[in-house]
């Protein structure tokens, strides 16, 4: 069966973050200076910690490409650890409020959250990062891309220019990661003022995708819709806690007439990826029925502020039951802009395996002769 998947492995300072991808179709170019890009912008952002100084992220091919194009097989991707300590690391028995320590503990049974934070540590997302480079890669074959940016930290919010290619060009020149450079100094104000004080912060991403043809993703099962599936990859992000597509929350609050996107059709867009069918709003965010309606894709997520915090909150030691400060280790202030490369990479992971999923994936030439078939059969539905 057609499907592609992406599972990751490793510890925070274990000697390596490692993706397994399979699914992946037979010929696709692997450009590893584009993964290596991805995993540099995921590195950096303003707000980061002392980590990022250690490590510089580049991906090794482990298996499933020769000469540059995938095999038919799974590709492995291995990020290396330089700050590799594991077994030398320091027990932590103080849970930090916020985040895995204390249900890790419980769940596992350990009350060293040592063994629990390790792997839920962010660390592991460079290999969902890697992964979605490769999904880029095959999305960009049909010509659909994927971009999402920073749109808010504490006060500030930053405006999104219409055009994408700008929004684009603007996003790779902020260390903030914002399609807004009027927004950059409040947003780094407000991370300056959270350091100073001891606090984190988080943050609102948003991600577009736009050249996906409509009718991906399916309606007839609550596992197959896309709307669910994006939903559970964003919000398995460390520290995401919201995700809305379109309107998503705002809808709520209007009558149907000001929600819904009315439908037209200009037949001198046929040759579009909406195939003519154009919608003058695009508040349902570019899915209707869990399935790509033509529009782009459009969908938020809110990060909640980092929980290690150098002023720690109260907490417990799990070993005497006392109460103690939570344990403070070097972190991140704000990692909102680096989340924004993770929205971008699990969302062209999940977009990619709608394509495969619809179009076949064994081969590139095979993929792009079923894309062609379905297009022509969609412009003539008599
Ligand atoms: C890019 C990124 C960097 C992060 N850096 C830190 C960090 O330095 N310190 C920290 O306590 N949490 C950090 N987090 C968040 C935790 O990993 C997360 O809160 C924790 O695993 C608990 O999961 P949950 O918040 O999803 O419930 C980061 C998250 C992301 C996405």
């Amino acid at each position: 069966m057609s499907d592609l998947t992406v599972r990751t492995a490793g510890e925070s300072h274990g000697p390596a973050v490692v993706a397994l991808i399979e699914g992946l179709p037979a010929g696709l170019p692997v450009d590893i200076a584009r993964i290596d890009a991805d995993l540099a912008r995921r590195q950096g952002g303003y707000g980061r910690g002392g980590r990022q100084q250690i490590e510089r992220d580049r991906a090794e091919i482990l298996a499933g490409v020769r000469r540059g194009r995938t095999l038919p097989g799974p590709v492995v991707l291995v990020v290396r650890n330089r700050d590799a300590r594991l077994d030398q690391a320091e027990p932590v028995f103080r849970p930090r409020p916020g985040h895995a320590d204390l249900a890790g503990a419980l769940g596992f049974l350990d009350a060293d959250v040592r063994s629990i934070l390790e792997r839920a540590s962010a660390r592991e997302t460079a290999g969902r990062v890697a992964a979605g480079a490769l999904a880029k890669a095959l999305l960009a074959e049909f010509g659909a891309e994927v971009l999402a940016y920073v749109v808010r930290i504490g006060p500030a919010a930053a405006e999104v220019p219409a055009d994408l290619a700008d929004r684009r060009r603007r996003r790779d020149a902020s260390d903030l990661y914002s399609p807004d450079p009027r927004a950059d100094a409040a947003m780094k104000a407000a991370i300056d003022r959270a350091r100073d004080a001891g606090d984190t912060l988080g943050g609102i991403i948003e991600c577009v995708a736009a050249g996906l043809p409509p009718g991906l993703g399916r309606h007839t099962q609550w596992i197959e819709k896309l709307d669910g599936r994006l939903a559970q990859a964003v919000m398995s992000i460390q520290a995401v806690k919201g995700v809305e597509l379109g309107l998503g929350f705002a809808a709520a609050e209007r009558p149907g007439s000001q929600v819904h996107d009315p439908i037209l059709y200009d037949a001198a867009l046929g040759d579009s990826p909406g195939l003519g069918f154009v919608r003058p709003t695009n508040n349902a965010g570019g899915l209707e029925g869990g399935m790509t309606n033509g529009q782009p894709v459009v969908l938020r997520a809110a990060m909640k502020p980092i929980s290690t915090l150098a002023r720690p909150l109260p907490s417990v030691d799990l070993r005497t039951r006392r109460p103690e400060e939570a344990a403070f280790e070097r972190s991140d202030v704000c990692a909102a802009p680096a989340a924004s490369v993770i929205v971008e990479a699990v969302v062209a992971t999940e977009l990619a395996g709608a394509m495969v999923r619809k179009f076949g994936g064994d081969s590139l030439r095979q993929m792009k002769a079923a894309y062609e078939a379905w297009r022509r059969a969609a412009q003539d539905l008599s």
